[in-house]
Protein backbone atom coordinates (compact mmCIF):
# COMPACT_ATOMS: atom_id res chain seq x y z
CA UNK A 1 0.00 0.00 0.00
CA UNK A 2 1.08 3.53 -0.97
CA UNK A 3 -0.50 6.68 -0.29
CA UNK A 4 -1.85 6.98 -3.90
CA UNK A 5 -3.67 3.22 -3.45
CA UNK A 6 -4.81 4.80 -0.07
CA UNK A 7 -6.68 8.10 -2.28
CA UNK A 8 -7.61 5.60 -5.14
CA UNK A 9 -9.66 3.68 -2.55
CA UNK A 10 -12.08 6.54 -2.08
CA UNK A 11 -15.58 5.84 -3.41
CA UNK A 12 -14.43 1.95 -4.03
CA UNK A 13 -14.67 0.33 -1.10
CA UNK A 14 -14.02 1.47 2.88
CA UNK A 15 -10.05 2.16 4.44
CA UNK A 16 -9.31 -0.18 7.18
CA UNK A 17 -7.08 1.65 9.44
CA UNK A 18 -5.60 0.27 13.04
CA UNK A 19 -3.06 1.13 15.79
CA UNK A 20 -0.12 -0.74 15.98
CA UNK A 21 3.05 -0.41 18.66
CA UNK A 22 5.17 -3.83 18.53
CA UNK A 23 6.54 -6.37 16.67
CA UNK A 24 4.25 -9.15 17.52
CA UNK A 25 0.58 -7.02 17.16
CA UNK A 26 1.76 -5.34 13.92
CA UNK A 27 2.33 -8.58 12.33
CA UNK A 28 -0.95 -9.74 13.07
CA UNK A 29 -2.59 -6.52 12.14
CA UNK A 30 -0.55 -6.90 8.95
CA UNK A 31 -1.49 -10.11 8.28
CA UNK A 32 -5.32 -9.60 8.08
CA UNK A 33 -4.52 -6.92 5.38
CA UNK A 34 -5.45 -3.76 7.23
CA UNK A 35 -4.66 -1.04 4.39
CA UNK A 36 -3.10 1.53 6.92
CA UNK A 37 -1.25 1.02 10.15
CA UNK A 38 -0.60 4.08 12.65
CA UNK A 39 1.91 3.61 15.32
CA UNK A 40 -0.38 6.25 17.49
CA UNK A 41 0.73 8.41 20.10
CA UNK A 42 -1.75 6.55 22.17
CA UNK A 43 0.65 4.42 22.51
CA UNK A 44 0.87 6.49 25.62
CA UNK A 45 -2.22 5.46 27.25
CA UNK A 46 -2.94 1.99 26.39
CA UNK A 47 1.07 0.76 26.56
CA UNK A 48 2.79 3.22 28.46
CA UNK A 49 0.56 3.77 31.39
CA UNK A 50 0.80 7.37 31.00
CA UNK A 51 -2.88 10.03 31.41
CA UNK A 52 -1.73 12.05 28.55
CA UNK A 53 -0.55 11.73 24.79
CA UNK A 54 1.20 14.75 25.46
CA UNK A 55 3.53 12.92 27.69
CA UNK A 56 5.13 11.22 24.67
CA UNK A 57 8.16 12.34 22.87
CA UNK A 58 10.13 11.57 19.86
CA UNK A 59 12.44 9.14 21.12
CA UNK A 60 9.70 6.35 22.51
CA UNK A 61 7.36 7.01 19.22
CA UNK A 62 10.54 6.10 16.98
CA UNK A 63 11.18 2.81 19.31
CA UNK A 64 7.60 1.89 18.79
CA UNK A 65 8.04 2.88 14.83
CA UNK A 66 10.94 0.59 13.86
CA UNK A 67 9.19 -2.36 15.89
CA UNK A 68 6.33 -2.03 14.07
CA UNK A 69 8.21 -1.30 10.51
CA UNK A 70 9.99 -5.00 11.64
CA UNK A 71 6.79 -6.68 10.98
CA UNK A 72 4.77 -4.38 8.09
CA UNK A 73 5.23 -5.90 4.69
CA UNK A 74 2.19 -4.41 3.22
CA UNK A 75 0.09 -1.70 5.37
CA UNK A 76 0.39 1.84 4.75
CA UNK A 77 3.11 2.75 7.94
CA UNK A 78 1.98 5.95 9.21
CA UNK A 79 4.05 7.75 12.61
CA UNK A 80 2.07 10.34 14.73
CA UNK A 81 3.82 13.01 15.40
CA UNK A 82 3.83 14.06 19.09
CA UNK A 83 2.55 17.07 20.61
CA UNK A 84 6.37 18.28 21.75
CA UNK A 85 7.19 17.51 18.19
CA UNK A 86 5.61 20.24 15.84
CA UNK A 87 2.84 21.93 18.56
CA UNK A 88 5.77 23.09 21.10
CA UNK A 89 8.38 22.98 18.48
CA UNK A 90 7.00 24.58 14.84
CA UNK A 91 10.06 25.22 13.89
CA UNK A 92 11.20 21.04 14.41
CA UNK A 93 8.20 19.68 12.31
CA UNK A 94 10.11 19.35 9.01
CA UNK A 95 12.87 17.46 10.89
CA UNK A 96 10.67 15.69 13.33
CA UNK A 97 8.90 14.24 10.40
CA UNK A 98 12.09 13.60 8.28
CA UNK A 99 12.90 11.17 11.11
CA UNK A 100 9.81 9.38 11.11
CA UNK A 101 10.50 8.42 7.95
CA UNK A 102 14.17 7.91 7.86
CA UNK A 103 14.81 6.03 11.14
CA UNK A 104 11.50 4.25 11.52
CA UNK A 105 10.62 3.54 7.86
CA UNK A 106 7.48 5.42 7.53
CA UNK A 107 5.51 6.19 4.89
CA UNK A 108 3.87 9.44 6.34
CA UNK A 109 2.74 11.37 9.09
CA UNK A 110 0.30 12.16 11.32
CA UNK A 111 -0.53 15.23 12.96
CA UNK A 112 -3.52 16.87 15.19
CA UNK A 113 -5.20 20.19 14.35
CA UNK A 114 -3.83 23.62 15.76
CA UNK A 115 -3.61 27.02 15.37
CA UNK A 116 -0.52 26.35 13.47
CA UNK A 117 -1.61 23.61 11.63
CA UNK A 118 -1.64 24.31 8.44
CA UNK A 119 1.60 26.33 8.03
CA UNK A 120 3.49 22.92 9.10
CA UNK A 121 1.26 20.51 7.24
CA UNK A 122 2.42 22.89 4.16
CA UNK A 123 5.97 22.61 5.11
CA UNK A 124 5.85 18.90 5.88
CA UNK A 125 4.39 18.15 2.37
CA UNK A 126 6.68 20.46 1.31
CA UNK A 127 9.85 18.70 2.14
CA UNK A 128 7.90 15.32 0.20
CA UNK A 129 6.58 13.91 3.32
CA UNK A 130 2.66 12.80 3.19
CA UNK A 131 0.42 14.19 5.97
CA UNK A 132 -2.51 12.65 7.25
CA UNK A 133 -4.25 15.20 9.02
CA UNK A 134 -6.83 14.47 12.50
CA UNK A 135 -9.84 16.93 13.30
CA UNK A 136 -12.60 16.84 15.42
CA UNK A 137 -11.68 15.56 18.95
CA UNK A 138 -7.87 15.89 19.04
CA UNK A 139 -6.51 14.32 22.28
CA UNK A 140 -3.22 16.72 22.08
CA UNK A 141 -5.11 19.17 23.19
CA UNK A 142 -8.04 18.15 24.09
CA UNK A 143 -8.42 20.58 27.44
CA UNK A 144 -8.87 23.44 25.14
CA UNK A 145 -12.17 21.71 23.54
CA UNK A 146 -13.93 21.20 26.82
CA UNK A 147 -12.52 17.87 28.00
CA UNK A 148 -13.17 14.29 26.03
CA UNK A 149 -16.38 14.76 24.00
CA UNK A 150 -18.02 15.21 20.52
CA UNK A 151 -16.96 18.04 18.99
CA UNK A 152 -18.92 20.35 15.86
CA UNK A 153 -22.32 19.45 17.39
CA UNK A 154 -23.91 23.29 16.58
CA UNK A 155 -23.87 24.92 12.78
CA UNK A 156 -21.08 27.43 13.75
CA UNK A 157 -18.15 24.49 15.41
CA UNK A 158 -19.79 22.46 12.11
CA UNK A 159 -18.62 24.71 9.91
CA UNK A 160 -15.41 25.46 11.29
CA UNK A 161 -14.75 21.50 10.99
CA UNK A 162 -15.48 21.61 7.53
CA UNK A 163 -13.22 25.01 6.71
CA UNK A 164 -10.49 22.90 8.53
CA UNK A 165 -10.65 19.70 6.33
CA UNK A 166 -11.33 21.64 3.12
CA UNK A 167 -7.83 23.57 4.33
CA UNK A 168 -5.91 20.67 5.26
CA UNK A 169 -6.94 19.35 1.56
CA UNK A 170 -5.51 22.42 0.00
CA UNK A 171 -2.80 22.10 2.37
CA UNK A 172 -1.60 18.60 0.74
CA UNK A 173 -2.96 16.16 3.26
CA UNK A 174 -3.60 12.79 1.50
CA UNK A 175 -6.47 11.97 4.37
CA UNK A 176 -7.80 13.16 7.01
CA UNK A 177 -8.78 11.46 10.43
CA UNK A 178 -12.59 12.44 11.76
CA UNK A 179 -12.38 11.72 15.11
CA UNK A 180 -15.55 12.04 17.47
CA UNK A 181 -18.25 14.10 15.32
CA UNK A 182 -21.56 13.63 14.63
CA UNK A 183 -22.07 11.05 11.43
CA UNK A 184 -24.17 13.72 9.16
CA UNK A 185 -21.22 15.95 9.76
CA UNK A 186 -18.86 13.53 8.95
CA UNK A 187 -20.91 12.52 5.62
CA UNK A 188 -20.84 15.99 4.76
CA UNK A 189 -17.17 16.49 5.07
CA UNK A 190 -16.45 13.00 3.24
CA UNK A 191 -18.75 14.31 0.37
CA UNK A 192 -17.11 17.76 0.34
CA UNK A 193 -12.89 16.91 0.00
CA UNK A 194 -11.21 14.67 -2.65
CA UNK A 195 -9.38 13.05 -0.17
CA UNK A 196 -10.32 9.72 2.36
CA UNK A 197 -11.80 10.92 5.64
CA UNK A 198 -10.88 7.71 8.32
CA UNK A 199 -13.39 7.89 10.86
CA UNK A 200 -13.21 6.55 14.62
CA UNK A 201 -16.58 7.88 16.65
CA UNK A 202 -17.34 9.38 13.21
CA UNK A 203 -20.18 7.52 12.19
CA UNK A 204 -20.67 4.94 8.92
CA UNK A 205 -20.84 7.76 6.30
CA UNK A 206 -16.11 8.11 6.21
CA UNK A 207 -14.40 6.70 3.81
CA UNK A 208 -12.80 4.45 6.10
CA UNK A 209 -12.59 3.71 9.59
CA UNK A 210 -9.98 3.44 12.54
CA UNK A 211 -9.57 1.91 16.02
CA UNK A 212 -6.78 1.81 18.96
CA UNK A 213 -5.62 -1.88 18.66
CA UNK A 214 -5.75 -2.49 22.25
CA UNK A 215 -9.67 -1.29 22.72
CA UNK A 216 -10.42 -3.71 19.65
CA UNK A 217 -8.50 -6.30 21.58
CA UNK A 218 -10.24 -5.78 25.30
CA UNK A 219 -6.35 -5.23 26.14
CA UNK A 220 -7.37 -1.75 27.87
CA UNK A 221 -9.40 -1.73 31.03
CA UNK A 222 -8.51 2.02 32.26
CA UNK A 223 -11.72 3.45 30.08
CA UNK A 224 -13.98 2.64 27.15
CA UNK A 225 -15.27 5.45 24.73
CA UNK A 226 -18.65 4.84 23.75
CA UNK A 227 -17.14 4.15 20.04
CA UNK A 228 -15.17 1.59 20.79
CA UNK A 229 -16.30 -1.64 19.93
CA UNK A 230 -13.98 -4.52 21.69
CA UNK A 231 -13.84 -7.51 18.70
CA UNK A 232 -12.68 -10.30 21.84
CA UNK A 233 -12.00 -9.38 24.86
CA UNK A 234 -8.08 -10.42 25.83
CA UNK A 235 -7.83 -9.18 29.31
CA UNK A 236 -9.66 -11.65 31.13
CA UNK A 237 -8.05 -14.82 29.16
CA UNK A 238 -4.59 -13.66 29.67
CA UNK A 239 -5.24 -13.11 33.19
CA UNK A 240 -6.13 -16.89 33.36
CA UNK A 241 -3.36 -17.93 31.77
CA UNK A 242 -1.10 -16.48 34.36
CA UNK A 243 -3.07 -17.55 36.96
CA UNK A 244 -2.83 -20.85 35.85
CA UNK A 245 1.39 -20.70 35.23
CA UNK A 246 1.01 -19.46 38.93
CA UNK A 247 -0.69 -22.10 40.72
CA UNK A 248 1.21 -24.84 38.24
CA UNK A 249 4.35 -23.89 39.26
CA UNK A 250 3.41 -23.44 43.34
CA UNK A 251 1.72 -26.83 43.04
CA UNK A 252 5.05 -28.34 41.06
CA UNK A 253 2.72 -29.33 37.92
CA UNK A 254 5.19 -27.12 35.56
CA UNK A 255 7.79 -27.67 34.44
CA UNK A 256 6.43 -31.26 32.96
CA UNK A 257 8.74 -33.96 31.45
CA UNK A 258 7.64 -32.58 28.15
CA UNK A 259 9.49 -28.98 29.22
CA UNK A 260 12.49 -30.73 30.85
CA UNK A 261 16.16 -32.20 29.33
CA UNK A 262 17.76 -35.30 30.19
CA UNK A 263 21.07 -36.63 30.89
CA UNK A 264 22.11 -40.14 30.88
CA UNK A 265 22.80 -41.86 34.06
CA UNK A 266 26.46 -42.74 33.77
CA UNK A 267 27.23 -39.37 32.97
CA UNK A 268 25.40 -38.34 36.39
CA UNK A 269 27.13 -41.20 38.09
CA UNK A 270 30.67 -39.50 37.19
CA UNK A 271 30.13 -36.65 38.88
CA UNK A 272 28.07 -37.66 41.72
CA UNK A 273 28.70 -41.41 42.34
CA UNK A 274 25.97 -42.00 45.19
CA UNK A 275 23.11 -41.11 42.78
O1 LIG B 1 -3.02 7.99 18.54
C1 LIG B 1 -3.96 7.36 18.03
O2 LIG B 1 -4.19 6.19 18.31
C2 LIG B 1 -4.81 8.06 17.08
C3 LIG B 1 -5.98 7.33 16.53
C4 LIG B 1 -7.06 7.29 17.50
C5 LIG B 1 -6.44 7.89 15.23
O3 LIG B 1 -4.57 9.20 16.78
Amino acid sequence: MNVSDIIALKNKRKITMLTAYDYPIASLVDKAGIDIILVGDSLANVVLGLESTTQVGMPEMLHHAKAVNRAVKNALLIGDMPYDSYQLAPQESVVNAQRFISEAGCQGVKLEWFDNCLAVTAQITAAGIPVMGHIGLTPQTAQRLGGFKCQGKDAQAARQLINQAEELEKNGCFAIVLECIPDKLAGLITKKIKIPTIGIGAGIHCDGQVLVINDLLGLFERYTPKFVKKYTNLSPLILEAIQNFKNEVVQEKFPGPEHSFTIKEEELKKIEPSI
